[in-house]
């Protein structure tokens, strides 16, 4: 059974292992806690038995017109299950009072979310590959 939650009650970083799947230069559990603590929205997938996270999306916003999901992730051995849509359908729930919700995905995963009700667009990034684990930020 997998619950749906939009707080972190009772969440440490114990309870976040195995995500960040083939990231070269991962965060830490800790810091995963901390980016979900500071995120303006949260929802987690949790396993009922073990009450550990399965799955996670978080978004940020300014609080006015924009926000900005930042990370969706469904833990490998739990995905196809219809996790990555039930957690992208409750955190586009709490982003419709804004004018924007915004992500940055590859193609493969276009599909994914135009049926959620997303259309595509041209995005631009910058990342810096040493700031990855954010381990400066701890
Ligand atoms: C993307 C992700 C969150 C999807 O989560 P999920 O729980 O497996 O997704 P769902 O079970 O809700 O998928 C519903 C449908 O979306 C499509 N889909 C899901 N994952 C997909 C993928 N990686 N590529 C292409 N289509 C995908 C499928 O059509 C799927 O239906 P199907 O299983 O009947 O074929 C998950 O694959 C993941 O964590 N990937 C690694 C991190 C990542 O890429 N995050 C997104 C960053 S933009």
């Amino acid at each position: 059974m997998v619950r749906y939650v939009e707080s972190l009650e009772n969440i440490t970083a114990r309870n976040l292992r195995g995500f960040f799947v083939g990231w070269p230069n991962p965060p830490s559990p800790a810091t995963h806690l901390k980016l979900l603590k500071n995120s303006d929205h949260v929802v987690l997938a949790i396993d009922s038995v073990s009450g550990n996270v399965i799955g996670f999306v978080t978004a940020i916003s300014d609080g006015v017109l924009s926000s900005y999901i930042s990370f969706l992730e469904v833990l490998p051995g739990r995905q196809r299950q219809g996790i990555g849509q039930e957690l992208m359908r409750r955190i586009l729930r709490r982003l419709s009072k804004y004018y924007m919700a915004d992500l940055i995905c590859d193609k493969p995963l276009e599909a994914f979310y135009t049926r959620l009700g997303m259309r595509a667009a041209t995005g631009m990034i910058v990342r810096n590959i040493n700031r990855q684990s954010g381990r400066d930020q701890d």
